[in-house]
């Protein structure tokens, strides 16, 4: 698992099938070794000649420029002109550290991140920490490098903690992981860029001399980029090659990128946004940051995202939820919008109830005078007009139907037209002397600040407290802007995004741990922040406003490169379609929902016959094929970016069922014969699919028959080994 060799220098961290390197240089200096497939013998003890410097100007490390050889934590001033992991300033004005290498412990357990969500082991994990501490002493001060190593997920995880034994400092910058790719060849970017009802669509670039980085500044990871990279090489597909993933356990800001320097080293990193980010230590103080999952697979994009989907499905996601079978609910929002009475949501839930949906979700507009997205945000009691019998009673409604009720809070917030705004109008974020932007027509609350957070909690729990509710949705629907805090103290201001996170942390886990009953799911106008830090309190995310079918292929693909399909909130809604204005039959609707945690966004009593029959069975589908959906191994097989026809496919763990899901974006009349070919079979297996036979190894090297004549013929085929 981690072992250090005294005579060579070395760490090696392996999982099931990876190895992870790095060595001390001279004593002193990590240098960053090896990272991929799992080595059988131990790094050479020559391991360093490969980065002597070939030219002039050795730094202070004998024939090794800081400037070339692959660092393991790169620090601002010591001769390394890429990007640093860490920086800081200090009182005398100075801003250069060189902490070498210390000291390490090696311990057999996974630490928790205090105040931040992180990945957790379980008793029978095989899992070890390495603490690696380096020491500046003009300073005093330490930079501890934590590794995780999660042997069965074949997952590390990486966080550093400063701490502060010297003068009053401030930190610039201190991200999460930093890993230097020497001679990387040719090789890719991958992430994951869009907007609202557009999220995490791929992109995927070639890393050439430069950097590339993508980043939110906006207090959310936000729909625009996702925390999450890949670095992959040229040759690397879905099914075959290296590909390095990293997922920040954080929903806040970040960064994350590669920058290539001129001798094609790859330096790829992530971390909090040091753009929006100060934060003053104080002697004897420490800093946390958030977490890192690298997930390596050499068996291409897939591979990699199959690492991602178990280790956060059974180690980030926490609860109750996070095993059993979660719930198939209908959501009033596109059904009504503001226009809702109790009456009205008792009808939709009584339909629905007939084709087997368990839970009825009342979305936004049952509190205080919110009337319209322009008041209310913050007064989170009923509005007795539109529920005279308050939310128990309502609750008390659906609950006698024999379904579990949820309901929508956007917490986080307030209106300016609202009682908590005119009693608090210091409680927003703002910059002191100037009024922040309204984005939504709404202000941010200050979740730096305790009171704040107090409130929030409380108004949040004093409902749930009072009613039967299962079911929570907490959005979060604008972006921060002109951040500042009227609590914290002017050379605190830069720390109130992060300070900002730990307080919505905090209150997540407070009320998680008072309503373990309550399934929460995140969202935050669709899916801005879906993260691995969500996750960990709300193990399903609404993953966008844009419920259109064929672009919702394409939201779903783009998530699953890190998320799982059990993470994602996949829900059927009206047609013509309330965004794109675009009409697919209502069997594609659900068959691209179906994967997902399913539910539906609509008023089925609008709906025929024919689409209720349809909607029954999809029901029916989603709770006898969620497991392998949600637990399943997942292989993209074709791409809804580069193909006419998206296919997905899903792996039961024994590799008894499979399901392959097919979607086509555009077809033709007489459309040319294709076979799709599978993947992660049995190959010496015989599978059935509706009365035909097929071997398994037939199915992966020659393939599924498919003719993609019929406009949004979607279908999801269920192949049972024999
Ligand atoms: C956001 C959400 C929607 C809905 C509305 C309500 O946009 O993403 O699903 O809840 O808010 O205002």
């Amino acid at each position: 698992m981690i072992s250090f060799n005294q005579k060579t220098k070395v760490f090696t961290l392996s999982t099931k099938n990876t190895t992870y390197a790095f060595g001390i240089l001279g004593d002193k200096l990590l240098t960053h070794i090896y990272w991929g497939k799992k080595l059988k013998n131990e790094i050479n003890e020559n391991w360093a000649d490969d980065f002597v410097w070939r030219s002039h100007s050795a730094f202070d490390y004998g024939d090794y420029s800081t400037n070339y050889i692959p660092l393991e934590y790169p620090q601002y001033g010591g001769g390394d002109s890429r990007i640093c992991a860490f920086s800081a300033r200090f009182s005398d004005g100075s801003r250069v550290t060189k902490a070498d290498f210390k000291s390490f412990e090696i311990l057999d357990a996974k630490p928790d991140i205090e105040g931040l969500p992180s990945v957790y082991a379980e008793n029978g994990d095989n899992v070890q920490t390495l603490v690696v501490t380096l020491h500046d002493d003009l300073k005093n001060l330490d930079i501890l490098l934590y590794y995780s190593v999660f042997e069965d997920f074949d997952a590390i995880t990486r966080s550093v903690k400063i701490i502060n034994s010297g003068e009053k400092m401030q930190i610039r910058s201190v991200l999460s992981a930093s890993v230097d790719f020497f001679g990387a060849g040719e090789s890719d970017i991958i992430h994951l860029d869009g907007s609202w009802a557009r999220e995490r669509f791929v992109t995927r670039q070639k890393i050439e001399g430069g950097n590339i980085s993508v980043e939110s500044g906006t207090g959310v990871s936000s729909s625009y980029y996702n925390p999450f990279i890949a670095v992959c090489d040229r040759t690397t597909t879905e099914l075959s090659g290296n590909a390095y993933g990293f997922g920040f356990v954080y929903s806040g800001n970040f960064v994350a990128g590669c920058e290539k320097n001129t001798y094609d080293t790859v330096r790829a990193y992530m971390g909090i946004n040091p753009r929006e980010f100060e934060w003053v230590l104080e002697n004897g103080q420490s800093f946390s940051s958030p977490e890192v999952i690298l997930a390596y697979s050499p068996e291409g994009l897939s591979g990699m995202s199959r690492i991602f989907h178990k280790i956060i499905r059974e180690r980030v996601c926490k609860g109750k939820f996070r095993d059993i079978e979660r719930y198939a609910l209908i959501n009033n929002w596109e059904a009504t919008y503001f226009d809702i009475s109790e009456e009205k949501i008792v009808n939709i839930a009584k339909t629905a109830k007939k084709i087997g949906i368990d839970t009825m979700v009342l979305d936004d507009g049952w509190f205080g005078n919110r009337v319209d997205d322009k008041t209310g945000l913050g007064d989170w009691v009923e509005n007795p007009e539109i529920l005279p019998n308050g939310i128990d009673g309502l609750c008390k409604k659906i609950n006698d139907l024999g379904m579990n009720f949820g309901l929508w809070f956007e917490p986080e917030m307030v209106s300016p037209n609202s009682n908590l705004y005119k009693l608090h109008p210091d409680w927003i974020i703002h910059t002191k002397g100037r009024m922040p932007s309204k984005i939504r027509h709404q202000y941010t609350l200050d979740l730096s600040r305790k009171d704040v957070c107090d409130y929030v909690e409380n108004a949040v729990g004093a409902i749930l407290k009072k009613a039967n509710i299962g079911y929570v949705k907490w959005d979060m629907n604008r972006s921060m802007s002109e951040v500042g805090s009227a609590f914290q103290v002017s050379e605190r201001q830069g720390e109130v995004m992060h300070r900002y996170m730990l307080g919505l942390y905090s209150i997540l886990k407070n009320l998680n741990a008072k309503f373990p009953n309550v399934l929460f799911e995140a969202c935050a106008s669709g899916g801005a922040r879906f993260d691995c830090g969500i996750l960990q309190f709300m193990p399903q995310v609404w993953t966008s406003d844009d419920t259109d079918a064929v672009e919702r292929v394409k939201i779903q693909y783009g998530t699953s490169f890190i998320y799982p399909y059990a993470s994602m909130g996949c829900h059927v809604s009206a047609c013509p379609n309330h965004q794109l204005g675009r009409t697919t039959p209502f069997d594609m609707r659900c068959n691209v929902a179906i994967p997902g945690q399913f539910g539906f966004e609509l008023d089925l009593n609008n709906c025929t016959e024919d689409e209720l029959k349809t909607a029954k069975k999809a029901v029916e589908d989603y709770r006898r094929l969620g497991e392998v959906f949600h637990k399943g191994d997942l292989y993209r097989i074709s791409s809804p970016f580069d193909c006419d026809v998206s296919v997905n496919e899903f792996v039961s763990e024994d590799k008894n069922t499979v399901l392959v899901c097919i979607y086509p974006k555009t077809s033709t009349v007489a459309s040319k014969d294709e076979y799709l070919k599978l993947a992660g079979l049995d190959e010496t297996a015989v599978y059935e699919c509706n009365g035909k036979l097929y071997g398994g190894d037939y199915l992966m090297n020659k393939g599924i028959h498919y003719i993609n004549d019929r406009e949004y013929k979607s279908v999801i085929l269920e192949f049972k080994k024999k």
